[in-house]
């Protein structure tokens, strides 16, 4: 069988690295991987298929940087003659973004089946980017790898069934199958870090383009640092805005870091404070509280079980959720996401269709 993995931005060379993993085990698969070139910064790109030993893409597109529809128009007409000339069995594509739309939609047109991993997730805010690129992906894959009993339920309320062939299957997060992999492998930043800490990520399209909201959270987080340290790897997107607008910031701000560094934060940090939706996930696989820095969230079952909550970009709001979650220590032996199997299920899904 041939399949052929789209990959390009950050989260998804983590989750292409356990499925890669997968896949390896099988001699009778041969996987071909595409980089649409979307995150192309050594530290947002590279680090990753060093420290995760993800095979060399076979194919870097180069596209990025660009506005939404001329990267996603690029990569539609760049993947499909790569489609086309390596004619593969499947087509598999990762998450949410600009990436997985234009792999989806390039191969469906060729009449080459789709699968999505990472289905059925939904904010309900159909101004995020992502939430465009999720739902259109899903509506044309012919496999949905959802990660969770919620993402199922969200296809059967929009009515899949009723309109589209596509085999909805729950196989766990393979997000979980990394964290559990690599927990082993933290590695250690080249600083000393505090004793205690809070680790934090922002990057979001909602929060970066708005100088007020964004003006806002870092208010926030200045303020809090006055009580605790925080780390922030800052996405490129956000150091860019941050310096264009003039914002003061107080705290630590460093470079984005591989994985496996994250990791070593994710098990050392008391709170994580975010808008990443990877990143809330993490700090529940690390048993961390999180503060989520959004208006909504996709992982809905971590905030109704008291994981997470939910804050959006009010200084005030983020500071009194801080104090209240900076000491919280729930009971996190509940299964949310699988047991680290979600890769080995989607790929022995693969080789039954
Ligand atoms: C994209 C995804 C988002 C995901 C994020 C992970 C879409 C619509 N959004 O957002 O869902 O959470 O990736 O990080 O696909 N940049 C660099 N160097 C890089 C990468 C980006 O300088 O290596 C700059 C780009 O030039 C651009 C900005 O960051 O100016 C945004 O990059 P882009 O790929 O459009 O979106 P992300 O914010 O990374
Ligand atoms: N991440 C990382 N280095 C960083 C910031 C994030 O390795 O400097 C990891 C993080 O641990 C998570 C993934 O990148 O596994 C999340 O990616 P991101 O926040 O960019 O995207 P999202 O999950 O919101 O789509």
């Amino acid at each position: 069988m041939i399949l052929l993995s789209i990959i390009g931005a950050r989260p998804q060379f983590i989750k292409a690295a356990t499925v890669s993993r997968e896949i390896a085990k099988h001699n009778n698969i041969n996987e071909i991987i595409v980089h649409t070139g979307q995150h192309f910064d050594t530290n947002m790109s590279e680090i990753f298929f060093d420290q995760m030993q993800i095979p060399e893409p076979d194919y870097n597109l180069g596209v990025n940087s660009l506005n939404h529809g001329a990267m996603t128009g690029r990569m539609i007409e760049r993947i499909e003659q790569v489609l086309i000339d390596e004619k593969p069995d499947w087509v598999l594509v990762y998450g949410d973004t600009n990436s997985t739309i234009a792999g989806a939609l390039a191969a469906k047109k060729l009449h080459i089946k789709v699968a999505h991993v990472e289905a059925g997730l939904r904010s309900f805010n159909m101004k995020m980017p992502e939430e465009v690129n999720r739902i259109l992906t899903d509506r044309i894959s012919d496999i949905l790898f959802c990660p969770t009993g919620l993402a199922v339920k969200n296809l059967q309320n929009e009515g899949i069934e009723k309109y589209s062939l596509a085999r909805i299957i729950k196989s766990g997060d393979v997000m979980q199958d990394a964290a559990m992999f690599y927990s082993d492998f933290a590695q250690k930043p080249d600083f000393k870090i505090p004793e205690k800490f809070i680790l934090s990520t922002i990057h979001r399209a909602e929060n970066t383009d708005n100088e007020k909201r964004l003006a806002s959270i870092i208010d926030a987080l200045n303020e809090i640092s006055e009580a605790i340290p925080v780390i922030l790897p800052i996405h490129p997107r956000t150091r860019k805005i941050i310096k264009k607008s003039n914002i003061n910031v107080e705290f630590k701000m460093i470079d984005p870091v591989g994985y496996l560094q994250m990791i070593y934060f994710l098990k050392k940090c008391s709170l994580v404070m975010t808008d990443s939706g990877g990143l809330q996930k993490e700090a529940f696989f690390f048993h961390k509280p999180c503060v989520t820095l959004r208006d909504e969230t996709e992982w809905v079952e971590l905030v109704e079980n008291g994981f997470n909550v939910i804050v959006g970009s009010n200084s005030y709001e983020i500071y009194t959720a801080y104090k209240k979650m900076i000491n919280k220590n729930p009971n996190y032996n509940i299964n949310l996401y699988g047991k680290g199997k979600a890769s080995e299920k989607i790929i022995l899904e693969l080789l039954e269709n």
